[in-house]
């Protein structure tokens, strides 16, 4: 039977019934509420077709019942299929690759030689990591710069809302055709080919990726709950989903695990001009922590 009155515009495939409006609407404020992210209902096909996956699995008939069901089981591993249907992951190694060089060439060597510097261990954050990429193109600048500078060292965290996403980071293993953007220098030294000639797999080595770690955090929790103060922060890429009250919250929250004269890069499409944060713009989405 096919629902009929206010529904969701836009196809609905394998039959699945489309949600309603006011359907769309209660997992809009959901998702905001919980994640920050805007869903204006230009995106009712985009999360319709997300739930329909899940629906699916779950041999529901519509997405109305999946929403019925959502909201009456409100259970935690619910949740955390929605999460993870909801948020948009894309990432690349060397994703934006000027701002590795400008790591390499510049903040690094700057924040080591500082003259108050106390810690020698250099602690990078990838906020929003994804499934790893990110992290682990980090791990592999700062890992460079230690085979020319003995007693350098650094530790990577990684942190994301999705667990999917956590999982695939911790395994580090990469469809071969991902690598392309790794200077193929790094390839030999940064990964391990899979024996599976049908599916070409690559996979960080172990002695990388014991340098990154990974923790699930909310950009939307009051307190983030990380002992560590970063030299370095990458938050890039997850600033757009955020409406400007947000971004600047959530932006003052990173902050206070950045060190004074640490360094904070957004992404080339996000700008952080509007918002009251304790950083000033150096280059084209870098910036330095004030104070
Ligand atoms: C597009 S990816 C960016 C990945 C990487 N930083 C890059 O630039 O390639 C955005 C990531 O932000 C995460 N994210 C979205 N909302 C979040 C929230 N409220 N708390 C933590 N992570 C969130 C998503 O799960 C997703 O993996």
């Amino acid at each position: 039977m096919r629902q009929s009155g206010a529904s969701v515009t836009g196809q609905v495939a394998d039959g699945l019934i489309e949600l309603s409006r006011e359907g769309f609407a209660r997992f809009a404020q959901y998702i905001t509420g919980q994640l920050g992210i805007k869903m204006p209902d230009s995106k009712m096909a985009l999360v319709q077709s997300r739930l329909m996956r899940r629906a699916r699995e779950l041999k529901l008939g519509s997405l109305n019942e999946y929403e019925k069901y959502f909201f009456a089981a409100s259970n935690a591993n619910e949740r955390e299929h929605l999460i993870n249907a909801m948020t948009t992951n894309k990432t690349d190694f060397f994703r934006e690759a000027g701002h590795f060089e400008f790591l390499r060439s510049v903040a690094i060597p700057s924040l080591m030689q500082g003259n108050n510097r106390i810690e020698s261990r250099l602690k990078v954050w990838s906020a929003g990591c994804s499934s790893g990429e990110e992290p682990y193109t980090i791990a592999m600048v700062l890992s460079e710069y230690s085979s020319v500078n003995p007693g350098f060292d650094f530790a990577v965290l990684g942190t994301d809302i999705s667990t999917k996403v956590l999982e695939h980071a911790r395994n580090g293993i990469y469809r071969e055709s991902l690598i392309e953007p790794i200077p193929k220098e790094m390839r030999g030294k940064y990964l391990l080919r899979s024996r599976n000639r049908s599916e070409p797999l690559m996979r960080i080595v172990p002695g990388l990726r014991k340098r990154v770690s990974f923790h699930q955090l909310n950009f939307m929790d009051e307190d983030y709950h990380i002992k560590d103060i970063f030299d370095v922060v990458f938050f890039r890429n997850v600033l757009i989903y955020f409406d400007l009250r947000t971004q600047e919250a959530v932006v003052n929250k990173i902050c206070r695990n950045l060190i004074p004269g640490g360094y904070f890069f957004a992404s080339h499409s996000e700008s952080l001009s509007a918002l009251d944060v304790p950083l000033k713009a150096i280059g084209t989405a870098i910036y330095q922590r004030r104070g």
